[in-house]
This record gives C-alpha cells, sequence and structure tokens, in this order.
C-alpha cells in the first residue's frame, strides 16, 4: 500500500494516475453520450435504457462509486500537480515555453473546477432532482421515473440550456488539452506526430461537447419534442 503512496506522490506516478483516471473519465463521457443520444429516438427508448440502468441495481451503485472515486482521484491528483508545477516556477519566467506550460496549466486548473461545478450542479438537476424537483418528479404513464420528460422540460428553460452550453464550451477546452496531456504522457510526443495528436484532441473533444451542445439545442430549438 505505501509504495502506491509513494509512487502516487511522485512527479511521473501524478501524471500516470492523471493519464489513467482522465482515460477512465473520457470513456464515461463517451458512453453517457451515446446513452443521451436516445433522446432523438424519443419517450420510449430514453426511459427504457434508464430502466434498464436502474434495473442493474447493486452493479450500478458498484459503477457509479467507482466513477466517484476515479473523479476525486482526478481531481484531488490534478491540484496537487498544478500546486507543483506553480511552487517549481522560476523566478522570472526566461524561456516563452515555460510561459506557455504555465498558463496551459492554469487554464487547465480553471476549465477542470468549472466542470466540478458543472458535475455538482448536473448531479442535483438530474439524479438527486434538488434544482428543479418539479422535472425530477414527472412520471411516465406506467409510473415509471419520466427521464425523457425530466431532460426535455429542463432544456426548453432558455437558463438552463445556456448554462449546459457554457460549461460545455469550458469542458471542450479541458478536453483538447487533457487528451493532448495524456498523449504527452504515454510518451507520444514526436515532430510528426505532436501536429496530429493536437488536431485529434481538438476533434474528440468537439465529438463529445458537440453532441452534448447538440442535445441541448434540439430541445431548445424544438427539434425533439417536449413533455412538460
Ligand atoms: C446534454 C448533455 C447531458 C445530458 C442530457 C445528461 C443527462 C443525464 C441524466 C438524465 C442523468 C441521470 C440519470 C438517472 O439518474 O437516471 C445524468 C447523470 C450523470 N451525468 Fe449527465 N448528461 C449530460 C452531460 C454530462 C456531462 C458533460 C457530464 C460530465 C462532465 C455528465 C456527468 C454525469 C454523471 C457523473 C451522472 C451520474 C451518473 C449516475 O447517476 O450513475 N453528464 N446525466
Amino acid at each position: 500500500m505505501n509504495w502506491m503512496l509513494d509512487y502516487w506522490r511522485s512527479s511521473i506516478g501524478g501524471k500516470v494516475t492523471m493519464a489513467i483516471t482522465g482515460l477512465l473519465l473520457f470513456g464515461f463521457l463517451v458512453g453517457h453520450l451515446a446513452g443521451n443520444l436516445l433522446l432523438l429516438s424519443g419517450p420510449e427508448a430514453m426511459n427504457e435504457y434508464a430502466a434498464f440502468l436502474k434495473s442493474k441495481g447493486a452493479l450500478l451503485w458498484v459503477v457509479r462509486c467507482g466513477l466517484l472515486a476515479v473523479f476525486v482521484l482526478h481531481v484531488i491528483t490534478g491540484i496537487r500537480l498544478a500546486r507543483e508545477n506553480r511552487n517549481a516556477r522560476p523566478i522570472a519566467y526566461a524561456r516563452p515555453d515555460t510561459i506557455q506550460a504555465s498558463l496551459a496549466s492554469r487554464s487547465m486548473v480553471f476549465t477542470g473546477l468549472s466542470t466540478l461545478v458543472f458535475v455538482v450542479y448536473h448531479l442535483l438537476h438530474f439524479t438527486v432532482g434538488v434544482t428543479n424537483p418539479e422535472h425530477f418528479t414527472m412520471e411516465t404513464s406506467a409510473g415509471g421515473h419520466n427521464v425523457y420528460g425530466m431532460v426535455t422540460a429542463s432544456f426548453s428553460v432558455v437558463g438552463i440550456a445556456l448554462a449546459y452550453v457554457a460549461f460545455q464550451v469550458v469542458l471542450f477546452f479541458h478536453l483538447a488539452h487533457g487528451v493532448q496531456s495524456l498523449a504527452h504522457t504515454l510518451g507520444l510526443h514526436h515532430e510528426r506526430f505532436t501536429p496530429m495528436i493536437k488536431t485529434a484532441s481538438v476533434g474528440v473533444a468537439a465529438l463529445i461537447t458537440g453532441g452534448n451542445i447538440f442535445l441541448v439545442l434540439s430541445v431548445l430549438l424544438g427539434i425533439v419534442e417536449v413533455q412538460s
């Protein structure tokens, strides 16, 4: 156990922890978007999918706890590395690449903490039902949790829809830079590959956050039928 803690505390251990947890969270985002795209297939598809997940009972809670642990580890390690980075800063910036690295690290802390705020709000909104209980308590004709109704009623409120879009823009910058850092930690930094990796990082970040924004706007603009 001690060697694990020592490894985590080392600079490379911290970077590897960020890479592994970042990859797992990225995987969650891909799966979550794939599930949420069912919104386009209508109420039955979306509600059946939500009911299927709920029917997994204990397994769902194991996955949720694992996800929470990964998320907490990602946040704590990221804050620790950013602090170490700041403390190791030379008195005056002599080289432009040092300035660039420091700006990137600061913007990762800002976009990361903003995403943390988003996730807390999002859980209070859709998982706990605190922010909009009137949407959370919507039921299907069979008396089940109406997830389709909850999501469409929420995104038809302009303020909520715009807040989701704004947080997705912030998440885009976090993912675009995070995927590049991940590739760097995995040793993929070579003159020939770096530009390709940059383009691919921006591409995947745009796909995930663009997909989420597309869902929000589909409801707001009336492309998807709203239940209220
Ligand atoms: C338009 C985009 C999104 C929609 C429509 C959406 C929808 C939902 C819904 C309906 C739930 C509750 C599921 C349930 O309890 O039945 C949920 C849970 C959750 N969402 Fe999202 N989500 C979106 C984007 C995101 C993003 C960008 C993140 C992370 C940055 C995220 C993270 C989570 C997490 C961690 C949960 C809790 C999972 C669980 O309860 O098992 N979501 N989302």
